[in-house]
């Protein structure tokens, strides 16, 4: 089997390329490299270009015309970013998707797999989602998503392609075998943050002590990078059986993690603790949510193998190989 990835020069599409090389699926790479690293694409089929090129998508296919399904991770990803620059991240996740479907479809693939997010949701009460919590997305990024889940939505209805939305929580870690992980030197989520504490010994700050958590700091839903991965394999795998011409399932462990608890998680882990201080919440900070995980189960007959600890400690491993694994150097700090 042959998949056309397009981001697979990213982090989580270059972590699904490895998985699904090791499941005997090969993977071509449709990657701009806007924020993708090349070395992340050695040693598979690469096409440097952007995904609204229709002349290249054409070339892809006419080079590989056995793609069984294409899984689209190509988007830009940074929550303040798509605030600040809303029309670039219009353009760039939502007009170039379309471009990108309408080159698809003139190229007969029938089978979709869209990298969408956990953000798009409206948490319940208790801060859990499943697929039919509200959508509610909060920044233009997430809203990008959103509308290119109902966009896919139209046209699955319209032409003879079925379309499956993994919804990603909120992946951490990195290839176990460590071709690849995450690009940026200074992450700005939790986990981030934390490394660097524990980098360059300095405090790490709880923001936001007085959310409606059982500790009173925010809460996610942290999934292995390697896990997402194999999600998607399982997903080429039963792309076929799922009901209907569009599906959402969600990924992540089905449990809530606070940040005091990623905080003890990652202190059984590291050579020395983080220091810790609580802080006021940031502006746009959110109590989070974590997801109920039947949904993949049942459709995808797919659970989380990786525990947090273990998410933690790839994260650590990759970023002490990071600079060796991406000679061409890794961006100082955006926000994934
Ligand atoms: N990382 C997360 O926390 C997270 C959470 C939920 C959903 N997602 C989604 O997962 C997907 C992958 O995210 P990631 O974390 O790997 O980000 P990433 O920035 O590492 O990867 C995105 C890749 O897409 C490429 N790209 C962007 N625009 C392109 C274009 N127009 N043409 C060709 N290539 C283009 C980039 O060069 C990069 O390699 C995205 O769609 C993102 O929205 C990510």
């Amino acid at each position: 089997m042959k998949v056309l990835i397009s981001g697979g020069a990213g982090y989580i599409g270059s972590t699904v390329g490895s998985a699904c090389l090791d499941a005997g699926i090969t993977p071509v790479i449709l990657d701009s490299l806007v924020t993708g690293s090349r070395g992340f694409a050695a040693g598979r089929a690469f096409y440097h270009g952007d995904i609204a090129d229709g002349a290249l998508v054409d070339r892809v296919f006419a080079e590989h015309p056995d793609i069984y399904a294409v899984i689209h991770c190509a988007a830009l990803i940074v929550v303040p970013d798509s605030v600040t620059d809303p029309v670039g991240y219009y353009r760039a996740n939502v007009i170039k998707s379309l471009d990108f479907t309408g080159h698809l479809l003139r190229n007969g693939c029938q089978r979709l797999v869209f990298s969408s997010s956990a953000a798009i949701y409206r948490a319940n009460e208790d801060l859990t989602v499943d697929e039919d919590s509200m959508i509610d997305p909060r920044s233009p990024y997430a809203r990008t998503k959103a509308m290119c889940e109902a966009m896919f939505a139209d046209i699955a209805a319209a032409h003879p392609l079925r379309v499956l939305s993994l919804r990603y929580f909120n992946p951490i870690g990195a290839d176990p075998k460590l071709r690849t992980g995450l690009q940026l030197r200074r992450p700005t989520h939790a986990l981030g943050r934390m490394m660097l504490a524990h980098q360059e010994g300095i405090p790490f700050l709880i923001t936001g002590t007085d959310w409606p958590t059982r500790d009173g700091s925010g809460i996610r839903d942290y999934i292995h990078v390697w896990d997402l991965a194999e999600a998607h394999v399982a997903a080429l795998s039963g792309f076929d059986a799922l009901p209907g011409s569009v599906t959402a399932i969600n990924l992540g462990t089905g449990m809530g993690t606070t940040v005091r608890e990623l905080l003890v998680a990652f202190n059984s882990v590291a050579d020395r603790p983080v220091q810790w201080r609580e802080a006021s919440r940031r502006p746009g900070d959110i109590a989070g949510a974590y997801t109920r995980i039947t949904r993949a189960e049942r459709l995808l007959g797919w659970r989380p193998q990786y525990s947090l600890a273990e998410g933690i400690r790839h994260s650590l491993r990759w970023a002490a190989i990071r600079d060796e694994a991406m000679p061409n150097g890794a961006p100082e700090t955006v926000q994934a």
